[in-house]
């Protein structure tokens, strides 16, 4: 039976699963067809995904310069490096008890983030396919997202193009990274993909009052695990708890709303953003909300297809957490 945490403490749920519900066997067939059904689902995605990275042209990037701090962890294989035009850098947690966190992004030039598909903005296929479905949670325990994020998309957070499917497993890290995401009010979770796939572990990032709504329905789904706050601004507790859970690292791919309470809470240690050459994107959603103490390290130049992509890794300004 797998530890639920809550308040900061762990408990157990006194029964998890269906078998330990006392459904009826008609209850417990509709069950097994419903997780069939998921299953063809996840099926279909994976094979959809791993067809779309594979086969995407994938034009390189160019430096304009690459001055990471000395502390930093370059990652990456030859296929990477060639696209990428160099090594890739990631935080190290800057507390054992907490997950290192970057944000990844991409924004239109007039730095609107908000999109139904964020992929129109127009970071292009290098940044969808190398940055966003790729470098950025290669080494990612973990991928975090707001429920307006998740909500009416089919989406499994994870990594698909070949190369880098192996230049994960080579880190030694699980196929899938764990998906969360944070909701306040709670999610339907019979609507969810990323909740409804027993091999994906999955946590649900909440309040008592969302829990209260979700807690039938993960009930039945041991392979999501809650994780209750205080109060939605207790991020930083979460993070704790996830980071007893083994998350050592963490990539938040929004929205802006989730990654505003990240950056108020002094969480975020990388900001991976692309800026695409066009206007566009709902107007008014900027990634930074309020001025964000972070520097450039590292910016690249798309070519081809997406000349006039910038892409940027700032990090945070100063590696010292405060007292
Ligand atoms: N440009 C990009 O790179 C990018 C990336 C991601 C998303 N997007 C786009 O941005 C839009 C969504 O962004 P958004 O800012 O509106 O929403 P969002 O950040 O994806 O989700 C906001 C929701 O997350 C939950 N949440 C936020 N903070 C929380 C906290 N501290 N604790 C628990 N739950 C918390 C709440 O869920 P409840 O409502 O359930 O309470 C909140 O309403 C979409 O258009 C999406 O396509 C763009």
């Amino acid at each position: 039976m797998r530890d639920r945490l809550r308040g900061g403490a762990l408990y157990r749920p006194a029964t998890v699963g269906p078998a330990g519900l006392g459904f009826s066997a008609g209850r417990l067939i509709a069950v097994s067809r419903t997780r069939d059904a998921w299953r063809d689902r996840y099926a279909a995605f994976t094979a959809r995904k791993t067809q779309l990275a594979a086969s995407a042209a994938l034009p390189p990037y160019v430096t304009a310069f690459d001055a990471p701090d000395p502390d930093l962890l370059a990652i990456g294989n030859d296929w990477s490096r060639a696209l990428f035009d160099g090594p890739f850098y990631v935080s190290p947690p800057r507390d054992p008890a907490r997950p290192a966190c970057s944000l990844v992004f991409v924004q239109s030039a007039d730095g609107n983030t908000g999109a139904d598909d964020p992929g129109t903005l127009g970071g292009g296929d290098t940044d969808k396919h190398l940055i966003y479905e790729g470098l950025s949670r290669i080494a990612a325990d973990a991928v975090l997202a707001g429920a307006e994020t998740v909500r009416g998309a089919e989406v499994i957070f994870s990594v698909w193009h070949p190369q880098l499917v192996a230049l994960r497993a080579a880190m030694g890290l699980p196929r899938h990274p764990l998906q969360i995401v944070a909701t306040m009010r709670g999610l339907v979770v019979d609507d969810v993909l990323l909740l409804n796939v027993p091999e994906v572990d999955a946590v649900v990032l909440t309040i008592a009052s969302g829990m209260r709504l979700m807690e039938g329905a993960l009930r039945e789904r041991p392979w999501v695990r809650p994780v209750v706050m205080d109060a939605a601004d207790h991020l930083g507790r979460a993070f704790d708890l996830l980071r007893g859970m083994g998350t050592t690292r963490l990539s938040c791919v929004g929205g802006r709303s989730l990654a505003a309470h990240l950056l108020a809470a002094d969480l975020v240690d990388d900001v991976y953003l692309t800026t695409a050459p066009q206007t566009g994107g709902t107007p008014g959603t900027p990634l930074f909300q309020r001025p964000w103490n972070g520097r450039a390290i590292v910016r690249k130049y798309g070519t081809g297809a997406d000349t006039d992509v910038v892409f940027e890794h700032l990090v945070r300004g100063t590696h010292q957490r405060p007292a």
